[in-house]
């Protein structure tokens, strides 16, 4: 099988300091095998410079490994990074659909402005290499979400489904691909897009599902679900998406996009159910909320394509669930620093009016 990145290569990953973008960078850095890799990151709410000590203490993956504090919107920063780049991971996202419901703006930003200053710089690189300046054109990857299909009520989606968006959030990550592939087809770039499930796992921010509920659950906090909780999702390991990313940057072919689908389909409910069990606690701290605007019923996509190429997910729910549990029980500190800054607020615009009108919720004959 082609490996477009070749040994030593150098790698520009954005979003680096996030949830799934730090994985990717230990995982890279922590096999050992000469890679080189620059993180770009804004260090928004989401980014934690913490999430990156395990390289950043390791004096042989540090020697290998460059931080730049910086915006995906801006050329001055993004253009010298991607011209020493051999390919651009575009992990760098605003990523949360509730607050993309409160404040879309920053989510058009980083998804439009930020998908195009990094696409013009990678643009003017595959310009030089035409022109002998450089050895190849780099490779980019754009990280993209099982979102951009929309509601599925029932069946798989497969990665030539239409696009049917139906969140601020969705919608910027709609954009970006459509920029994608406008670069694609106007400018030949070597452009792959991987759409990757509902992910967990350690060091996500507590504003999701899992870590939000793991969180006030060993703490006694109540668990506001929305609406009826019978919402599916397609949960992926987070050491299984990164995992999936870098195949497709390495394997994946130009101007194609993958799914990189999940290990699990579950109902909200189920997976509550699991961590009230992995957290010791029952029914009585979960409420049924006031359901989010325009909440999207059921993801379920068809990793089919992947898996032709020779990659699955390996980590089963039954695993990663109590491992991400036992992960924040023993990571206090970490878990009080994502609840810093503009939590407090967040979390009263968010939930304040909805726990008020929250109501508790009777456990069905089959859930523990
Ligand atoms: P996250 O919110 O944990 O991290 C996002 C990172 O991007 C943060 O470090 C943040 O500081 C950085 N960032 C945001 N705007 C930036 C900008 N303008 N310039 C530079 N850096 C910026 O997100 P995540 O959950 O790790 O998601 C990563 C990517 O994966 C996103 O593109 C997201 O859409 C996609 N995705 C996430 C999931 C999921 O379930 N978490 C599933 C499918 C796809
Ligand atoms: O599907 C991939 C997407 O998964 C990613 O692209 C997004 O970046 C990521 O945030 C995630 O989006 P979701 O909206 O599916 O994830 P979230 O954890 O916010 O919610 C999961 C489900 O749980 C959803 O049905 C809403 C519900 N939920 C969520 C929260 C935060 C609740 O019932 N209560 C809550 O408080």
């Amino acid at each position: 099988m082609t490996d477009r990145i070749g040994p030593g290569a150098n790698l520009l990953v954005t979003g680096g300091a996030g949830f799934i973008g730090s994985e990717l960078v230990r995982q890279i850095l922590g096999r050992r095998d000469g890679t080189r890799v620059t993180v770009l990151d804004k260090l928004t709410y989401a980014g934690n410079r913490a999430n990156l000590a395990a390289v950043e203490t390791d004096e042989e993956q540090a020697a290998r490994f460059a931080f730049v504090r910086g915006d995906i919107a801006d050329p001055g920063v993004v253009g010298p990074l991607v011209t020493q780049a051999d390919a651009v991971v575009n992990v760098a996202a605003e990523t949360h659909v509730d607050r993309s419901i409160l404040d879309p703006e920053a989510f058009l930003r980083t998804g439009v402005i930020g998908v195009h200053v990094l696409l013009e710089a990678v643009r003017r690189e595959a310009e030089r290499a035409k022109a002998g300046e450089r050895a190849t054109a780099p490779r980019y990857l754009q990280v993209s979400t099982d979102e951009v299909y929309g509601d599925i009520p029932s069946g798989h989606s497969t990665e030539s489904d239409p696009f049917a968006p139906r969140s601020p959030y969705a919608a910027a990550k709609a954009s970006s691909e459509l920029l994608v592939g406008a670069y694609r087809a106007t400018f030949g770039l070597d452009v792959v897009t991987t759409r990757g499930s509902n992910t967990y796992g350690p060091f996500q921010h507590p504003e999701k599902l899992i870590p939000l509920f793991t969180t006030n659950a060993l703490v006694g906090e109540p668990l506001p679900m929305y609406g009826d909780g019978m919402q599916v999702r397609d949960w992926l390991y987070v050491s299984d998406h990164a995992a999936g990313i870098e195949f497709v940057l390495r394997h994946g072919e130009a101007g194609e996009a993958y799914n990189v689908a999940g290990a699990r389909l579950l109902p909200n409910r189920e997976v509550i159910a699991r961590l009230l069990e992995a957290t010791g606690r029952d029914w009585s701290l979960v409420r049924t909320v006031p359901d989010r605007p325009g909440h999207d019923r059921r993801y379920a996509m068809d990793g089919s394509k992947l898996a032709a190429l020779g990659w699955a997910p390996a980590v089963d729910f039954e695993r990663g669930l109590p491992d991400t549990v036992a992960w924040y029980r023993t990571h206090p500190d970490w878990v009080a620093g994502a609840r810093s800054g503009d939590w407090d607020s967040y979390y009263a615009r968010q939930y304040g009016d909805r726990l008020a009108a929250g109501r508790s919720v009777t456990p069905l004959p089959t859930e523990p």
